[in-house]
């Protein structure tokens, strides 16, 4: 791989961090007001959701939605999400990844979450099989990204245009609402998939989540 890796170990913990059981989790990152966790958390009970948002009065009108919701499945987390990832999940945490509209970045490709040496410590974080849905309405940001998963991560995906009655984020509702055209890029790890992480936590000994409770 030609990025640099990623400097967990420089990443300071967020403020009043908290860790989290090592249990499979779905995690949202720049989750907004919280349009998409309420209702996703809501449709999936079983499945526990880590909401990330750095933007404190974001943060708000996500727990706002959060208490007309009443969900124990939704968890909340005002930090940044590279550094909350970094000191919360473990390797093979996250069965799902939601990352929709994220801001493009315009001036600083080296913002964009694909081109980040932290997508490889995110992935590492991923089990086999799981999904990450990258959302967008700028087409360039899903070229780009595109481009990124065959050149550089060689990982599989599928490219989909969002439905013009898809509502899952205030931004999604606003760009539709503007005629603009949605895509997303659904992308899976496969069984067999290893990043440096993932190799220094088998030299580590790490136990895989969810492999805490197995017989
Ligand atoms: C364009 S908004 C989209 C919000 C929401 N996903 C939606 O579609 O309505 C991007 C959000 O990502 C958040 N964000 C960006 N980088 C982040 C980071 N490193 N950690 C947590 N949140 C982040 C921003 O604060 C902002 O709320």
């Amino acid at each position: 791989m030609s990025i640099r890796p990623f400097q967990a170990q420089r990443i300071h913990a967020p403020r009043d961090f908290q860790s989290i059981p090592n249990q499979p989790i779905c995690l949202e990152i720049g989750a907004g007001k919280g349009k998409h966790a309420c209702a996703f958390a809501a449709q999936h009970p079983t499945q526990l959701l880590y909401a990330v948002e750095r933007t404190r009065e974001k943060f708000m009108a996500m727990q706002k939605q959060q208490q007309l919701l009443a969900a124990d499945n939704l968890q909340l987390v005002h930090a940044d999400a590279i550094a909350w990832t970094v000191h919360a999940v473990q390797p093979q945490q996250l069965q799902q990844v939601f990352i929709l509209y994220p801001n493009p970045e315009p001036h600083n490709a080296a913002q964009r979450w694909l081109n980040m040496p932290f997508f490889e410590f995110l992935l590492s974080r991923m089990a086999a099989h799981a999904t990450l849905t990258l959302a967008s309405n700028i087409s360039s940001y899903i070229d780009e990204a595109e481009q990124q998963l065959i050149d550089l991560w060689k990982l599989p995906y599928q490219r989909e245009t969002v439905a013009q009655d898809a509502a899952r984020t205030h931004f999604e509702v606003k760009y539709l609402a503007r005629g603009e055209v949605c895509e997303q890029l659904v992308i899976q790890k496969p069984e067999n998939y290893r990043t440096r992480f993932d190799q220094q936590a088998a030299l580590q000994g790490q136990k895989p989540a969810g492999t805490d409770h197995a017989p």
